[in-house]
């Protein structure tokens, strides 16, 4: 067993680099009052969501039953721009938003790299990371619409915590199928559900048909994102007062993120720099496309020659080995087909730390953009991400989401590879989420516990000719 040795001596020494443009902080009244929404700018429309049963394009009407009214038509919009509610508004404001852009110096010059390395604070909120951006306007438009209860799945406990916040700022009921890896990895993050309000259960559970039946085939299962959605949505379909609320994916989701990227816009536009580099980790695609998407609406204008890069996991490499094609959203073939780079439905990921990169698939709308070129991806195993992760303990003092320490490793990556060329890019990276309710999987990595997990094969779905 490996014991992995701290870097503190190294970079303790020599202070004289920390200078005083490391903090970049955007006024309160100049956070954007209106959500990007990229499918106005795509160059052609998306694949659209297909009916499972007549591979026909499927109207928006059945998900009515699913999500609140407001979310199915944000879902299918192609407006520009849309205006945040003003509750929303104000709820950002306490969370708080806008959230500061750091420069990493100390892990420049950890790096010895010419790099600029910049990331965006998304875990400065309550419950530690980017979810809250879509937790808040989806209950806010449930509590409009006079819904009482709403449901969803949890992979690592972040988007739970965030809808269980959300759900007590506008007086809904609120419960969690948790992933079971996670429930019994985490109980930090089911703790803190409970603690806002929300009841969580273990994915699969006892509480539904799916659940039950995956139990009695194999009572050990430690769940998948997929399965907890489906067990979700049974349980939606089956309570009238209820509505189903999903943590990343659905271009709705990805619109209430792009706060992000129109904040860090005008923060990079203050410290006058342009970003060379545009990173993000991806489970769903939601805190990459918040932040990048805004960035990329130049892109797709022909007008910058940013670069922007996915970050995955390697024990579930949807966009480096899955391919682009139609595929369920969930594992109990509930969701409508839609078109994205999965390792299919079927797949059951292995329990590693990052909860929530463990979902097949990816939103659609970052898979186009995957297809055609516009965004490249890239895998890691585990213990290289908590290796980098640590470094940015060490240098910048802050310990982040295991989901985080990915697109940790990849600016690094980038920042090394600009010290071997010389070069001076800009890189910028959405540090969507912290690891203190996670400081599980550091002590695992530090003392050599951490497996790394790949699949041999992968079976790629074949649902539509
Ligand atoms: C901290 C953090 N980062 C990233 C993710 C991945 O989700 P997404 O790709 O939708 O941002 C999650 C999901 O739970 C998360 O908790």
């Amino acid at each position: 067993m490996q014991r992995h040795q701290s870097t503190g001596e190294r970079i303790l020494t020599n202070l004289d680099h920390v200078g005083k443009d490391h903090a970049i902080y955007l006024p309160q009244d100049e956070m954007p009052d209106h959500w990007y929404n990229i499918l106005a700018d795509l160059p052609e429309q998306l694949p659209p969501p297909l009916d499972p049963r007549t591979l026909k394009p499927m109207s928006p009407e059945p998900l009515l039953r699913l999500f609140a009214k407001e979310l199915v038509m944000q879902e299918v919009t192609s407006e520009r721009f849309i205006k945040i509610p003003d509750e929303v508004y104000d709820a950002y404001l306490r969370l708080p938003r806008p959230t500061p852009m750091l420069r990493a110096r100390r892990l420049e010059k950890f790096l010895n790299t010419p790099a600029e390395i910049y990331y965006k604070c998304e875990y400065v909120n309550p419950t530690g990371s980017h979810k809250p951006n879509t937790a808040i306007a989806q209950a806010y438009y449930n509590m409009t619409e006079g819904n009482r209860r709403v449901v969803t799945e949890t992979g690592a406990g972040q988007w739970g915590s965030a809808l269980a916040m959300a759900s007590g700022l506008f007086g809904l009921k609120c419960d969690v199928y948790m992933v079971r890896a996670s429930y019994d990895q985490k109980p930090g993050r089911r703790i803190m559900m409970e603690a806002m309000g929300a009841n969580v259960v273990a994915s699969p559970s006892k509480k539904t048909t799916f659940g039950r039946n995956i139990l009695e085939s194999d009572p050990n299962n430690s769940g998948s994102l997929g399965m907890a959605i489906s067990e979700a949505i049974e349980d939606c379909i089956f309570h009238e007062d209820t509505r189903y609320c999903l943590g990343s994916v659905l271009n709705h989701v990805l619109l209430h993120q792009t706060v992000i990227g129109l904040e860090a816009k005008k923060q990079l536009e203050m410290a006058d720099v342009q970003p060379d580099v545009i990173c993000g980790c991806i489970g769903g695609g939601s805190n990459f496309a918040g932040f990048a998407y805004p960035f990329m609406a130049d892109k797709l204008k022909g007008k910058s020659p940013t670069k922007f890069i996915a970050c995955e996991t390697k024990a579930v490499p949807s966009t480096t080995r899955g391919v682009y094609t139609y595929d369920f959203g969930d594992t109990a073939e509930m969701t409508p087909l839609l078109k994205m780079y999965t390792i299919g439905h079927k797949y059951q990921p292995p329990p590693i730390h990052a909860g929530g990169l463990r979902y097949h698939g990816k939103a659609p709308s970052l898979c186009y953009l995957i297809n055609k070129g516009y965004v490249s991806s890239v895998a890691y195993s585990q213990t290289e991400v908590f290796e980098a992760a640590r470094i940015l303990a060490q240098t910048e003092g802050m310990i982040t989401a295991p989901e985080t320490a990915h697109v940790v490793k990849c600016a690094m990556d980038e920042a090394l590879n600009c010290k071997k060329t010389g070069e001076k890019k800009v890189i910028a990276f959405n540090n969507c989420g912290h690891g203190l309710l996670d400081l599980e999987a550091y002590d695992a990595f530090i003392n050599g516990r951490l497996e790394d997990y790949e699949p041999d094969h992968i079976d790629t779905p074949n649902l539509v000719p």
